[in-house]
């Protein structure tokens, strides 16, 4: 199944409520969280991801750039958001984290850096429900996908399947209508969009020729 959950980032931050309503038709709203710190750029923090999420019409996929996930974003997880994704480079104990995520019914997810082998998410994999492959390095949106970092999907999905596992594998950065179909041929099954969403004409046209491209892979 493809899904495709286009960023905030690249919406206008006067009205994130009319962004919302903008992407109904998508399967989840991406909220990106920058703490300055693990990432150069600060966005939005909890009190509008509270609000967001009391708002959004479509459940919202939170993606944690930020340093000590390991009780941050239990604080995110207290506002009934859909999932959680937070970086594998941040986590002091990835695995008790997911625990707790689940305990308070929060899907929980990891992501790695373009720089991070996929192969460190595999112990994880049984406990987890998605993994967010960064396909550009996190910060900024409407950035250019790094293709080297592609082989990683088919590393991982192949790694899912081998496991029987049911893991989504997302990838986030720079994927736009004329690439989503090789994304989607490597195995990914969730896609991130920013700029293709929100840089141009109307956001629920943008996701529906998205959500096409990948599925005629
Ligand atoms: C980057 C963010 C992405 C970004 C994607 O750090 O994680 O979600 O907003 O934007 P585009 O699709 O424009 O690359
Ligand atoms: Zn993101």
């Amino acid at each position: 199944m493809v899904r495709i959950n286009p960023s905030i980032l690249s919406a206008d931050f006067g009205n994130l409520e009319r962004a919302l309503n903008a992407i109904s038709t998508a399967d989840a709203a991406h909220i990106d969280v920058m703490d300055n710190h693990f990432v150069p750029n600060l966005t939005i923090g909890m009190p509008v991801v509270k609000r967001l999420q009391e708002i959004s019409p479509i459940p919202l996929d939170v993606h944690l750039m930020i340093e000590n996930p390991d009780t941050e974003a239990l604080r995110f997880a207290e506002f009934g958001v859909a999932s959680i994704t937070f970086h594998l480079e941040a986590a002091k104990d990835p695995i008790a984290l997911i625990g707790k995520l689940r305990e308070m019914g929060v899907s929980p997810a990891v992501s790695v850096k373009p720089a991070t082998p996929i192969e460190k998410t595999f112990d994880l994999l049984s406990h987890l429900d998605m993994v967010l492959i960064m396909t550009v390095e996190p910060g900024f949106g409407g950035q250019k996908m790094i293709d080297e970092t592609l082989p990683k999907i088919e590393l991982l999905k192949n790694q899912i399947a081998r496991n029987k596992l049911s893991v989504s594998v997302q990838v986030d950065g720079g994927v736009t209508v004329e690439n989503i179909g090789k994304l989607a041929r490597l195995g990914a099954d969730t896609f991130v969009a920013g700029s293709a969403v929100f840089g141009h004409g109307i956001p629920a046209d943008n996701i529906a020729a998205l959500k096409a491209a990948a599925q005629t892979n």
